[in-house]
């Protein structure tokens, strides 16, 4: 077992193992006091877990509901958010309460941020069932629905009070979602984890996971407790989302994040060699270990819709954006942009190796 504290505005632990959605009754109430529990999932996992979970936290003395809603991107909006708190709200949850999600990185951002806006804010636990939400989204506390003008644009920090990670629901996950997380495991290793990168260059192997898991959370964990509220350091971990979350936009989200991001690296890097801020070429080796993950690297938009979508990102601050951008393996730099140069810096990213 692996256990990581966080430090924020909460201090919480990660916890990451095998086997512990069965104890997860056991792990919380070492954390408060048995309450009422709102489990949280989507129609996929409520069907292969809420049951553990349900009677985990009942042999702990916790009264448990359950609400579930329709997987997929789609479903990260205001209409199954409202849904949500009026749900709570009828089941008469209080702020003494606790929301609980366990999925994926939807179910973690929605969950999390129906937490932060219940009742003006109730505590929530964290219960990643992809590799994606255990390596990113369960923590750090950034949750957030998508507006119909985009990704995530309605939002809230608020950070779980823990997160349990048992990585044995991995075994359930379709081999094309795991390696969305692969993807983002990825991204650590190019922003500040040149080692990490090899790893995964070598092959992610099931005795590797819990190591792997563990060294994403660990330099989240890091940057999180520096940069709680995204003002510096933590755009870090935005590398290839900005491009990423325009692929998804343009795509009306059917193409995943996992995927999106995938490419979105894969153009920040090409971007990074175009305009000679790259001291190393990284984007071959890049395109390499995502073709290892079966992870796709080009898309098929053009630079006009891109740009557009990128213009609409939440990451604009005036006249300026600023993008992540790989120096070499290991090691990224944030480097502010004016809006005018973005559909040029999106051509440079859409170049492709012959
Ligand atoms: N808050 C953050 O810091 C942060 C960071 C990265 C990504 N995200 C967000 O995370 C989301 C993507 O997360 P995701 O890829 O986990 O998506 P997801 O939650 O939709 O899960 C992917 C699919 O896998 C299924 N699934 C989940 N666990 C399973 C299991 N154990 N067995 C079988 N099927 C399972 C789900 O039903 C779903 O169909 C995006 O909305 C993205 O914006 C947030």
């Amino acid at each position: 077992m692996t256990r990581i504290s966080v430090k924020a505005s909460e201090n919480y632990d990660v916890i990451v193992a095998k086997g512990l959605l069965e104890d997860i009754g056991k792990l919380t109430v070492e954390v408060m006091a048995p309450c009422k529990a709102l489990i949280v999932s989507d129609d996929i996992v409520s069907g292969l877990y809420r049951d553990t979970v349900e009677s985990s936290f009942r042999k702990e003395g916790f009264k448990v509901e359950g609400y579930t809603f329709t997987h997929g991107e789609n479903s990260k909006n205001l209409s199954t958010l409202s849904s949500l708190l009026e749900f709570a709200a009828e089941k008469q949850f209080s702020r003494q309460d606790l929301f609980v999600a366990l999925g994926g990185g939807i179910t973690g951002d929605l969950t999390g941020f129906a937490a932060a806006v219940y009742q003006r804010g109730i505590r929530y636990i964290q219960v990643p069932t992809t590799l994606l939400a255990a390596v990113d989204s369960s923590v750090g506390g950034k949750t957030a629905v998508n507006l119909i003008a985009g990704k995530n644009l309605a939002g809230a920090f608020l950070q779980p009070q823990l997160v349990v990670c048992d990585y044995s629901t991995f075994e359930t996950l379709p081999t094309e979602v795991f390696n969305e997380g692969v993807a983002e495991a990825i991204k650590y290793g190019m922003i500040s984890d040149y080692e990490l990168f090899v790893m995964l260059e070598d092959g992610l192997t099931e005795g590797l996971l819990e190591k792997v898991i563990a060294e994403c959370v660990d330099i989240k964990r890091s940057i999180v407790s520096r940069d709680e509220y995204d003002r510096g350091e933590r755009q870090l971990l935005n590398f290839g989302h900005t491009f990423g979350h325009a692929i998804e936009k343009c795509s009306g989200y059917t193409i995943s994040h996992g995927h999106a991001v995938a490419m979105g690296m894969v153009m920040a890097a090409k971007a990074a060699e175009g305009l000679g801020v790259a001291q190393r070429k990284c984007s071959d080796r890049l395109i390499e270990v995502l073709g290892k993950y079966e992870l796709p690297v080009y898309c098929q938009f053009q630079a006009e819709e891109l740009a557009s979508a990128i213009l609409s990102d939440k990451k604009k601050a005036g006249d300026m954006l600023t993008f992540v951008l790989p120096i070499e393996l290991g090691r990224c730099d944030l480097m502010k942009f004016s809006v005018s140069d973005i559909r040029a810096i999106v051509e440079l990213g859409l170049a492709r190796d012959e």
